[in-house]
């Protein structure tokens, strides 16, 4: 298939998210200001141009007009968006609830919802209609949109119902479904009471993908000892049908050449300088999280504060810079989260900060792009301590930003990215607030030999495996999987 211009025509792509790109907030009866959205899938996606792409998503508002609706489409339109409208309550009781106080947390082995964290919402039952129902939606405006030939790559656990009302439009859609946090091993997903009618809708894709391995086995044993399905070294097999389950092509990356580009900015530049001159005398760490419970939050600032309490003489030559990007504030987990962490902070400031400095910088806002590679290209040790992580980005972005500091990464054993850049970081157990403690204070005094292998490893990494390289791979395997499917039936 060729343009007119002679080059071949790209291959029409109609990626799936819950949460589009950009969110829209609203300035007038008509008028839209689109902001970019927060979250490792985003900025993954960013970067993958090799497509003809579309993007179908919650625009993250309640437009309950149609003149709104229509002006806000025109809007999105632009940027190659293509709303879903989701109302309140649907918001509520899907992503709220069933997404955000059911399978986000079992999703990270932080167990399901007691009776009180249930009641916020209205039960089980009514959130998981609701997750359905919102699905379904989001298969009403793909189907809309989709035109023959089209890859349909659906994403993350907010639509795992999605596969199958999409085959169940049209069997002939090409489906890839790919989740971007970990798959908990199949003891945690059975105690989910929608664990079957969850499983059977994933396998309605052709290709299935998680970040690492450990996900993709944990995905196919719940397939097995649930479904009673059998598994295969490709993936699972219902009835003659094999759905290609995947890992080991399939970790994420980044845009890396966008943050390293960004650091040759005069504006960045000058960033830069500005907080060096700011911080100068002093070694600066850095964290950078949504402020979600999985991202160990206040076990790092613990971990920080022991570190200062054991090296008195470090206390005057350390700051920690927190960003803490506010999340799902609509969740109670995650506002007693924010408190929790203000406390904190709030302490430990007290007990170590002087009249001039604090030794915690805590930030709940999001930073815009420039600052946060500013930011990155300053620090001499960043903290990724998550509990659990499908991936984790943010230490993907920080080695891209590293190339003249060659600073040091702490990364947590939990974190998928462990698996890609273990070599290079020092690995933490984030619950051991002493190990983590003592790894501050060997990152702090790491000769520059071993800070430097340690970043050419990480670096030669980060800039090899790419989200264009993660998209591509995925998109081809998926083709691929839909020819060798089409040959076992003619066989
Ligand atoms: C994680 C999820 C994404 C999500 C992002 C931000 O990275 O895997 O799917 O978009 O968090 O969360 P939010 O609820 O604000 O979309």
């Amino acid at each position: 298939c060729e343009r007119k211009d002679g080059q071949p025509a790209k291959q029409r792509l109609l990626v799936v998210a819950n949460r589009l790109p950009v969110s829209a907030v609203r300035r007038g009866e008509e008028s839209w200001a689109l902001e970019m959205s927060v979250g490792g899938l985003v900025s993954a996606l960013l970067g993958v141009n090799d497509f003809e792409a579309r993007w179908i998503g919650w625009a993250g508002v309640n437009v309950p007009d149609e003149i709104g609706q229509r002006s806000l489409t025109i809007a999105l339109a632009e940027k190659r968006c293509i709303p879903v409208f989701l109302d309140e309550e649907i918001v509520h009781q899907y992503y709220n609830g069933y997404c955000n106080n059911i399978l986000w947390p079992l999703f990270h082995y932080l167990g399901l919802p007691q009776e009180d964290r249930l009641a916020t919402t209205r039960g089980f039952q009514s959130q998981f209609d609701a997750y359905k129902k919102a699905n379904q939606m989001f298969a009403d405006v793909v189907n809309e949109h989709y035109e023959e030939g089209d890859v349909v790559w659906c994403h993350d656990y907010h639509l795992m119902f999605l596969p199958k009302c999409l085959k169940d439009y049209n069997n002939e859609m090409k489906v890839g479904w790919f989740l971007h946090t970990p798959f908990p091993s199949s003891e945690i997903h059975r105690t989910l009471p929608s664990r079957s009618e969850l499983l059977r809708s994933v396998l309605a894709a052709d290709l299935v993908g998680f970040h690492t391995y450990d996900y993709a086995r944990h995905f196919v044993s719940a397939c097995t000892r649930i479904l009673g399905l059998e598994g295969t070294p490709e993936g699972v097999e219902d009835q003659g049908k094999l759905t290609r389950v995947a890992a080991v092509f399939f970790p994420i990356g980044i845009d890396s050449d966008r943050f390293i580009r960004a650091l040759e900015l005069p504006q960045v530049k000058d960033h830069i300088k500005e907080l060096k001159d700011r911080f100068a005398g002093r070694k600066v760490m850095l964290g950078v999280d949504r402020l979600d419970m999985i991202k160990g939050i206040p076990q790092k600032i613990l971990a920080f504060e022991k570190f200062l309490e054991e090296n008195p003489l470090w206390r005057d030559g350390v700051v920690l810079l927190q960003i803490a990007v506010p999340t799902r504030t609509d969740v109670p987990e995650y506002q007693k989260l924010t408190c929790q962490v203000h406390e904190i902070v709030g302490r430990i400031n007290g007990r170590f900060g002087t009249l001039t400095a604090v030794p915690i910088h805590h930030l709940d806002r999001t930073l815009d792009f420039q600052a946060l590679c500013a930011l990155y290209a300053v620090t001499d040790v960043a903290l990724v301590t998550s509990l659990r992580d499908g991936m984790n980005l943010v230490s993907y972005e920080f080695v891209a930003c590293q190339a003249s500091k060659k600073g040091v990464l702490i990364l947590s054993e939990f974190a998928g990215a462990a698996q890609s850049l273990g070599a290079g970081a020092i690995l933490v157990n984030p619950w051991n607030i002493t190990e983590v403690a003592a790894s501050i204070g060997y990152a702090l005094n790491m000769p520059a030999d071993e800070r430097e292998k340690r970043h050419h490893h990480n670096f030669m990494h980060v800039t090899t495996h790419t989200s264009q390289e993660w998209a591509e791979t995925f998109v081809s395997e998926l083709n691929d999987s839909i020819v060798e499917a089409q040959m076992r039936t003619r066989q």
